[in-house]
């Protein structure tokens, strides 16, 4: 069997992680992250500090930054969309999007939220970058993207995007880590090791007009 879906929905799981996860639950000494003083508690949110550690290492987060999990890139992605934008809002966005961006969009939408969308290229599925500058309105405050289509494989020019943002002072969108990070590149993570509100609201105070989506941001 060859198998295709993989990325979102890897079937063979790497046996380091599942050998991690084993070796913590049944060691019998890790008790709950952040919730008691205790000897197991403590150690637990150790770990949970060193895998927050390991992910900044692999997005290339400097000491600035922190990481807040969620359940999956869904729940990220709606609480960053609900968290940052409000009715009254535009938002400039691409057909490459996901569901789990899509919705949330257009449940603010609903609520008083324009939505514009930059079209792709058929056949080839480059973003139509020409027509950027003509989807804005003065309502226009944030620009959600995908780094990478999960359907086409086509790569976003962050760069182009990044001085659209910045031309317009818009803040921009998100990005996935299995590339090395463009030097121009930052991410939402906020200093201190709090929960992911904290981060999100940290960030859009130093971006002002900012955008979001699940992974990552540009500076
Ligand atoms: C581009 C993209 N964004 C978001 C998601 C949703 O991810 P999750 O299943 O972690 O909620 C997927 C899943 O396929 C995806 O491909």
């Amino acid at each position: 069997m060859y198998y295709f879906d993989n990325a979102a929905t890897t079937a063979q799981k790497p046996e380091a992680v599942a050998q991690a996860v084993y070796n913590v639950l049944s060691s019998g000494t890790v008790g709950n992250p952040s919730r008691g003083a205790h000897g197991y508690a403590l150690k637990a949110y150790g770990i949970v500090l060193q895998a927050k550690d390991d992910v900044k290492a692999l997005f290339h987060c400097g000491p600035e930054y922190d990481v807040a999990f969620t359940h999956n890139s869904t729940a990220a992605l709606n609480m960053v969309l609900k968290g940052l934008i409000h009715p009254g809002d535009g938002v400039l966005t691409t057909s490459w999007e996901h569901n789990a961006v899509l919705r949330p969009l257009y449940q603010l939408e609903a609520q008083g939220v324009s939505l514009a969308f930059i079209a792709s290229d058929s056949p080839g599925g480059a973003l139509q970058y020409d027509t950027l500058e003509e989807r804005l309105t003065p309502r226009t405050k944030w620009f959600v993207c995908n780094h990478a289509s999960n359907v086409t494989g086509n790569v976003l020019d962050l760069p182009r995007i990044k001085a659209f943002c910045q031309r317009h002072h818009l803040g921009s969108s998100s990005m996935y880590p299995r590339q090395p990070a463009p030097s121009t590149s930052t991410y939402p993570m906020a200093s201190s090791r709090q929960p992911a509100l904290r981060a999100i609201s940290r960030f859009a105070g130093q971006a002002g007009r900012a955008a979001s989506s699940s992974a990552a941001m540009l500076s």
